[in-house]
């Protein structure tokens, strides 16, 4: 054996002779690094140190999942169904052909408590699925920057017939949420429009960085060449006749219903109360009332609608549920110091959270 292992050394090293010089070695470099040295920490698991560590990962969870109920706990929230109570409403936009009869409808509503701080009010769909594949694709991120390509995801919804380019394509933005939303406080007999602000709603990287208005010296003339979307009633440019900053790509309540959801039924923000004379505290508990115009057909996907007013805090919303997952978990590590089981919630807050 030992003498037919040789000669085939010497095989390999005559036919190769030159090279064998040439060739990098292929041992790796004597660093810590490489050779695996490194100081490493290496715990010694006693049962002290083990439960110990249980009992203190499980002391944080409780903690935190108490505050975490507790904040979402104190948000005021109050939600209403308006897609019920204005039936008459909803009746008319089954029929597309009555879009352009205003439809209006007030629903009063009380105020039991005081809603103190910022309050921001939502629009809520029920059965809107939004998260559809084809549904999500439907855009042109670089047409909302400002750069006019035409773009085949868009479609059906890209151009129409005759060529002309929709501006903005896409479905996610021809079903834009269109329903208009003003709210009135009903004090001493008298009827006081709460000021809501439009703009500043919106991420800042939205607003400022992924989307841009075309290029011009006046914002008509940015989109000339273009259409509106077959379901609009009104040029991207015209979207806020108030504000002439707030149009075209950059509108706000363009920007967020872009932002698509991952669910069916999700809110949006619309509008922030702004904090000025008697709602300089936030909304004084009394009698309201919605002033909606109602334009946006739910009927057709057994949708509902909402408006919602909430308060923050400093977990975010009302949602109870991270912190009681947080509850679980650390009830589970201090109730049963058994490995597997307290490794399990562990993974489980991970995915949750
Ligand atoms: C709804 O419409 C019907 C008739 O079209 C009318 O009688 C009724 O008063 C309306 N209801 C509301 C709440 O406007
Ligand atoms: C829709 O309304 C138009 C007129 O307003 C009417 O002619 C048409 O028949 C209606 N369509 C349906 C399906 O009710
Ligand atoms: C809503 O409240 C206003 C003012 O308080 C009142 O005039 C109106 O009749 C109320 N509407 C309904 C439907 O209750
Ligand atoms: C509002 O949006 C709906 C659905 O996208 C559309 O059918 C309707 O024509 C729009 N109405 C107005 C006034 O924009
Ligand atoms: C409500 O109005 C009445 C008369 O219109 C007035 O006397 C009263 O002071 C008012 N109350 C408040 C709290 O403003
Ligand atoms: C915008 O520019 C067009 C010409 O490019 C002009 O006809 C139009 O009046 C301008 N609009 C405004 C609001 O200045
Ligand atoms: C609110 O309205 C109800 C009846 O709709 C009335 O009894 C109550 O006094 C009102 N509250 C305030 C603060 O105006
Ligand atoms: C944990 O799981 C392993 C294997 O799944 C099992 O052998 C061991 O007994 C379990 N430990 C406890 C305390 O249940």
């Amino acid at each position: 054996k030992y003498v037919s292992f040789s000669r085939k050394h010497d095989l390999d090293k005559s036919s190769a002779p030159q090279e064998a010089g040439t060739r990098p070695s292929r041992c790796p470099d004597n660093s810590a690094f490489k050779q695996q040295k490194l100081p490493a920490w290496k715990p010694r698991l006693t049962i002290a140190s083990v439960l110990s560590t249980f009992f203190l990962t499980g002391a944080f969870c409780l903690s935190v999942g108490v505050s975490l109920v507790v904040a979402a706990n104190s948000v005021r929230e109050i939600q209403v169904d308006y897609s019920d109570k204005c039936s008459n409403c909803s009746k008319l936009r089954e029929n597309s052909s009555n879009w352009n009869n205003e439809c209006l409808c007030s629903i009063n509503f009380t105020l039991a408590e005081d809603m103190l701080g910022d309050v921001f009010m939502y629009y809520g769909l029920q059965n809107f699925y939004q998260n559809h594949r084809r549904y999500v694709l439907s855009r042109s991120d670089e047409q909302l920057l400002g750069r006019n390509v035409q773009n085949t995801y868009c479609a059906p919804f890209a151009a129409y017939k005759n060529g002309t380019p929709m501006a903005p394509c896409g479905a996610i933005a021809n079903s834009m949420f269109n329903d208009t939303i003003d709210l009135f406080y009903n004090f001493n007999s008298s009827v006081i429009q709460v000021p809501l602000l439009k703009t500043g709603n919106s991420w800042w990287t939205d607003k400022n960085v992924k989307f841009r208005n075309p290029d011009s010296h006046n914002l008509s003339a940015a989109f000339a060449g273009t259409a509106r979307p077959p379901y609009w009633h009104k040029p991207a440019y015209l979207l806020d006749v108030e504000d002439e900053k707030n149009n075209g790509y950059i509108n706000d309540d363009f920007i967020i219903w872009m932002r698509v959801s991952a669910f069916a039924t999700f809110k949006n923000l619309y509008r922030r109360i702004s904090r000025k004379g008697q709602f300089t505290d936030g909304l004084p508990a009394g009698n309201y009332t919605f002033h909606i115009s109602y334009n946006f057909p739910v009927t057709k996907f057994k949708g509902k609608k909402y408006v919602i007013l909430s308060t923050m805090v400093w977990s975010g919303g009302s949602n109870p549920f991270l912190g009681i997952a947080y509850l679980v978990c650390g009830t589970v590590l201090i109730h049963h110091p058994n490995p597997n089981l307290s490794e399990a919630a562990l993974l489980l807050m991970h995915i949750c959270s």
